[in-house]
């Protein structure tokens, strides 16, 4: 529940927030009640819902602000209404996009895809931790495969003008490093035209040896295959987990190649108390650290979105601050349920009328000045 600030009070808000009291508790009841659920089940529950469009109209978020402060620019994606986008692994097929964007999200990332279907680890392999706002996962790239997701987008005929699609791109667990690079242009060539962008995943903890291709040798030898055609619609997502100098000495090359960008960050590889990737709260401070290091090198030159412990609107000014362009969320929708967009941007606004700023472009950059 918002209080009652200053920067609440314009009339927009004050409306929003009589619809909040009502909303958001009911928001947070069902969200509630899915987490009875284990968690996989309370997601695969959550998808279907998005997938048939079947919200209650109680549960609705109503439509999120759409003032000029909160739109960003991102290179080779284009202008987002809103700075916030949906992260990996929530839609991994591709089932629910026209879900997601009733949400409010901005862009929709779908995937991890890798070129053929594989079901990822054993179960259970996604734990909550409600206290501190944290998840671990070990999903391991469970996806129906580069193919039927690509036939499934191509059904939608998505207009990527209004809510772009991006794939997150992945090798399957058994093709050996030494033939990823096929794995990934694989997957990429399947979609084409069909994805807005594309994301080469080198960071998830959870496929053995994956983090093993975060190095400058393997992102020159993936940028040469991709060719000047697909390198501009291309990002690669980085772990938080690479020391000071091998970050940022795989910044550089990235930058080097012509990549579009890169996305910070992927989750934390913990062992404790379940093996997998922490996301959520304990990894806002981490995923800042890596915006901070990537500017020490490329000084504001290679685009970046920024993911990981996004729970609030201070959270997200605090990433556009350091340099984002554009941020994407999936813990805060566990935890916050159908309203988090809705909620987040309100509280966005709010945070950069507090800071004295009128658009989030102008708050890009400030950390640094
Ligand atoms: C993820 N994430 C993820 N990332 C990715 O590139 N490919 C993937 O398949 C997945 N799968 C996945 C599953 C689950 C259950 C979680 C919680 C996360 C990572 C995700 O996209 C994001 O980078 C992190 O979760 C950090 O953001 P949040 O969750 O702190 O907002």
């Amino acid at each position: 529940m918002i209080s009652h600030q200053s920067s609440y009070r314009d009339p927009e808000s004050l409306q929003l927030y009589h619809q909040k009291s009502w909303g958001e508790l009911f928001s947070a009841w069902g969200t509630g009640l899915l987490r009875l659920l284990p968690p996989e089940v309370a997601h695969d529950i959550g998808l279907e819902i998005l997938k048939h469009q079947l919200l209650p109209a109680w549960l609705q978020p109503p439509p999120p602000r759409t003032e000029v402060g909160l739109r960003v620019k991102v290179p080779g994606i284009g202008t987002l209404k809103n700075p916030i986008g949906l992260a990996a692994g929530f839609d991994k097929n591709a089932v629910a996009p026209k879900g997601f964007r009733q949400l409010g999200f901005s862009m929709i990332e779908v995937g991890t895809v890798t070129p053929r279907a594989q079901s990822g680890n054993p179960k259970p392999r996604l734990f909550r931790y409600p206290e501190q706002k944290a998840l671990i996962n070990r999903m391991g790239f469970n996806n129906d495969g580069a193919s039927r997701v690509a036939a499934r987008l191509k059904l939608l005929r998505w207009n990527h003008d209004e809510v772009p699609i991006g794939v997150n791109c992945g090798k399957n667990k058994d093709t050996p490093n030494q033939k990823a690079v096929a794995d990934y242009l694989q997957v990429v060539e399947t979609f084409g035209d069909l994805a807005r962008y594309f994301v080469i995943n080198i960071s998830s903890p959870n496929t053995p040896g994956l983090r093993e291709l975060a190095t400058p040798e393997f992102v020159q030898v993936l940028g040469t295959e991709l060719g000047a055609g697909f390198l501009p619609k291309v990002w690669i997502k980085i772990d938080p987990d690479l020391n000071k100098k091998d970050f940022q000495n795989l910044i550089a090359a990235i930058a080097d190649v012509g990549y579009q960008g890169v996305i910070l960050s992927n989750t934390h590889r913990v062992h404790f108390p379940e093996a997998g990737g922490q996301s959520g709260h304990p990894l806002t401070a981490a995923s800042n650290t890596c915006l901070e290091w990537a500017y020490g090198v490329h000084k504001g030159h290679l685009p970046v979105i920024a993911a990981g412990g996004i729970l609030s609107g201070i959270d997200v000014v605090n990433k556009i601050a350091r340099g984002a362009s554009a941020v994407q969320l999936y813990t805060a929708l566990v935890y916050q349920g159908p309203w988090a967009v809705t909620r987040i941007l309100l509280e966005t606004a709010a945070e950069l009328k507090m800071k004295g700023y009128s658009s989030l472009e102008e708050a890009k950059f400030s950390y640094y000045s």
